[in-house]
């Protein structure tokens, strides 16, 4: 019975989290043609970015949950609700596409 409580929580607590993908050199350059001059340093930048700026008013979406030409709409709109809500800016521009570009590196493995 304990077990089965357990369990449960266990079950609930990682539907509750996204797991996201360990950003490597081989996203790098699988994107590289797209964002040349694109390092490893700045793709878990923008992770990081992501990470505490889009789960502020809801639960983290996975990058692979869309597509790119989505992406593109979505994430300036959020950026805008968000400065919009502070009634500052919270995240530019060059924050806001280094956003965008760890969400496109990464929505790009298949
Ligand atoms: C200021 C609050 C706020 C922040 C910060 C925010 N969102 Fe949202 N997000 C919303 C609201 C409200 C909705 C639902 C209404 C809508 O779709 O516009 C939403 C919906 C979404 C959706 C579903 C929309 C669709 O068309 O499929 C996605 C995906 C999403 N957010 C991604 C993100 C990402 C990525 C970030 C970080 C860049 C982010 N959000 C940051 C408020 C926010």
């Amino acid at each position: 019975m304990k077990i089965t409580i357990v369990m449960l929580l266990l079950t609930a607590l990682t539907a509750c989290s996204v797991q996201l993908a360990v950003p490597a050199q081989s996203d790098v350059d699988r994107i590289s043609t797209k964002y040349p001059g694109y390092t490893l340093a700045e793709l878990n930048g923008g992770k990081t970015l992501f990470q505490h700026t889009c789960n502020r008013c809801h639960k983290l979406k996975n990058p692979m949950s869309r597509n790119e030409k989505k992406w593109d709409k979505i994430v300036p709109k959020m950026i805008g609700k968000l400065n919009k809500k502070e009634g500052k800016v919270v995240i530019d521009e060059k924050q806001q596409d280094s956003i965008l570009r760890y969400i496109i590196t990464m929505n790009s493995a298949k």
